[in-house]
């Protein structure tokens, strides 16, 4: 067991400061740890959406709660989310709507801590918000708000926050021991919420996995998710001019379709729909794309010949997807001339490449850009509503470290809440 000099630490990085995020420490009384065992009820591991939750919560059910990360700041993720405006919940939370190996698993935890839950902490920290569409609410202002709210509700719960730690090892004898760059912590229990791989840039191990396989807590391979789709050198030579270019599409991949905004970047594929469906695509996998949202290209490419004979095939292709778009379609089929040049058979196959374009990525942009990692600690291995490892009692994993990934849309957030709200209600 390390020298206690965690009070003197505390006293000497945070006393009385205000970090970016805007988390104020009341000044610690020293003598509390002096020659005292550095012990509290409960660590939190990661002072991310889903750590911070779950702390604010345990802290105010009486519970003695220290929160430790290694990064300077709390709630980076959720600083850059939205595009700097969090996308912090959805108004349509489905079971279908999140991927795991039992995406039934989550339904305990969201039911129970739901998005009207969440919206009404949010209406009491007086942060105006708004629908964007499909459900997806934003703030007006600054995701800061949200970040603020919750250190701040830490902070009325009498929370701890040990920023600019690193954790080296997690021990398990009667109490969890973290041994850290700043010496050891012990708790009662340990709640692992490090979020995933995704983005490490801005902080992300994976840490929590290697915590969950040291105790023998079975992890689901994880990949990345809500990612751009990359092209083949041969597709990207052919595409990447494109660079820029979007539309409302349709992409499927088996049963499962979105209708959302398509991009076409320097690498391939990006957008929403892409985003979405790159969740549910495997290495190999081909995916189904409608280019112009829907409408039948070739009985509109056939009216407009009836209309106007003389009109170029081009043209009235451009008024069906964007010029650019149009023009690449029919340079690849070798197509030019008039509508009237043009025979019912080609103007199906025309149909064909805008409405039924099938097109197959050969990777992703992996964990630099994706939004969330896939996979993750075995729901199997832990009980849906205390979100305790079975095989661990006193072990919680919380957020997106937790084999569940929400769609796009505020829902990786609702699960952050929930799974933090509800090991809250357990530790
Ligand atoms: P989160 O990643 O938030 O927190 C984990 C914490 O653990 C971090 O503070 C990290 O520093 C810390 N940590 C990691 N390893 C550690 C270690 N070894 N030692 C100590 N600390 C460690 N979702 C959504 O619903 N709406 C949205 O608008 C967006 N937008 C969005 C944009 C971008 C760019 C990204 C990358 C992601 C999103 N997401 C999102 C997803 C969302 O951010 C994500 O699902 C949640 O933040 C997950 O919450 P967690 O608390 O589980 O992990």
């Amino acid at each position: 067991m390390a020298t206690p000099q965690l009070g003197g630490f505390i006293l000497k990085a945070y006393a009385g400061r205000k970090s970016k995020n805007g988390y104020t420490v009341e000044p610690f009384r020293q003598d509390r740890y002096r020659g005292a065992m550095q012990k509290w009820d409960v660590i939190v591991l990661g002072a991310g959406a889903a750590g911070m939750m779950c702390a604010a919560e345990a802290g105010r059910r009486g519970r003695r709660v220290l929160v430790v990360d290694h990064a300077r700041s709390p709630g980076e993720k959720i600083r850059i989310s939205g595009g700097g405006r969090c996308n912090f919940t959805n108004k349509s939370i489905a079971p279908e709507r999140f991927l795991s190996s039992n995406p039934r698993f989550a339904l305990s935890a969201l039911s129970r801590f739901t998005p009207a839950d969440f919206i009404a902490r949010v209406d009491r920290a007086g942060i105006a918000w708004h629908e964007k569409v499909l459900g997806q609410l934003f703030c007006d202002g600054s995701a800061t708000q949200i970040v603020r709210m919750l250190t701040e509700s830490m902070r009325d719960a009498g929370v701890e926050l040990k920023l600019a730690t690193v954790v080296r090892k997690v021990r398990h004898d009667d109490d969890f021991e973290l041994d850290t760059d700043q010496g050891a912590l012990r708790s009662d229990r340990l709640v692992v919420a490090c979020g995933g791989k995704s983005i490490p840039k801005i902080g992300a191990t994976g840490f929590g996995y290697q915590i969950a396989q040291e105790f023998g807590v079975p992890v689901v391979e994880t990949r990345p998710g809500l990612v751009p789709l990359t092209f083949a050198e041969q597709d990207l030579a052919a595409w990447k001019h494109l660079a820029g270019v979007s539309v409302t599409a349709r992409v499927g991949h088996g049963k499962t379709g979105f209708r959302e905004g398509l991009l076409f970047t320097h690498r391939g594929l990006s957008g929403p729909s892409i985003l979405q469906i790159s969740s549910y695509w495997r290495d190999g996998d081909m995916l189904q794309v409608d280019l112009a949202d829907g409408s039948d290209v070739a009985a509109a490419l056939k009216a407009a010949r009836a209309l106007n004979g003389r009109q170029s095939l081009a043209k009235a292709l451009a008024r069906l997807v964007p010029e650019k778009l149009a023009g690449t379609i029919l340079d690849q089929m070798k197509l030019s001339g008039n509508l009237a040049d043009q025979g019912n058979a080609v103007l199906d196959k025309v149909g064909t490449a805008v409405n039924g374009w099938l097109v197959r990525p050969v990777g992703s942009e992996g964990y630099r850009t994706a939004e969330v990692t896939l996979g993750g600690v075995d729901t199997r291995a832990l009980d849906a509503r205390t979100l305790e490892a079975r095989t661990v009692p006193g072990l919680h994993f919380i957020g997106e470290v937790v084999d569940v990934t929400g769609w796009l849309g505020g829902y990786n957030f609702q699960w952050a809440w929930s799974s933090g709200w509800a090991a809250g209600q357990a530790v």
